[in-house]
């Protein structure tokens, strides 16, 4: 892998891993409001954000690279409310999404088509994440204010668990 290539990937595991201790601070935040269904929820995306770390992780070795770990940004700690919370992951997971697209540019230029190849994965599940994240936050918005409906929502959520996905 060339070096231009591994810096970007190191980059990524950077942002994954950052993703992850967002949502376990969100899960915090949902412990601390007994909201148990959303924690359970962010409880699980902290583990697929760690999956999503190692697996790009475990590719700059598998390429001959060498993993660099750097300092993971302190992040918030609370939200106003369950849906502030949701939109931030919303907005946030758009971001990484444009993460991703840049790391393809790195790859197509310097022509690494199977470091391409590799990052097909997480555009499919940028996909996902974020068209499973919308749908919550449309449904925080027609909740509003009614609080039997955002129980309702925490036992659905409640029932997430993360499966790891064959390598
Ligand atoms: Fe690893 Fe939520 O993207």
């Amino acid at each position: 892998m060339k070096k231009e290539m591994e810096k970007a990937f190191n980059k990524q595991v950077n942002a994954e891993l950052y993703s992850s201790y967002l949502y376990l601070s969100m899960e915090s935040y949902f412990q601390s409001v007994s909201l148990t269904g959303f924690s359970a929820w962010m409880c699980a995306q902290v583990q697929e954000e760690m999956f999503h770390g190692i697996k790009m992780y475990d590719y700059v070795h598998e390429r001959g690279g060498k993993a660099k770990l750097e300092a993971i940004a302190k992040p918030e700690e609370k939200w106003e409310t369950p849906l502030a919370a949701f939109e931030h992951i919303l907005a946030h997971e758009q971001h990484v999404t444009a993460l991703i697209n840049n790391l393809i540019d790195v790859a197509l230029d310097v022509r690494d088509h199977a470091a391409k190849a590799f990052l097909d994965w997480f555009i499919t599940e940028q996909v996902e994440e974020e068209a499973t994240v919308g749908q919550i936050v449309d449904r925080l918005r027609l909740i509003g204010s009614d609080s039997s409906g955002l129980f309702l929502l925490d036992t659905e959520l409640g029932k997430r668990i993360f499966v790891m996905p064959i390598k």
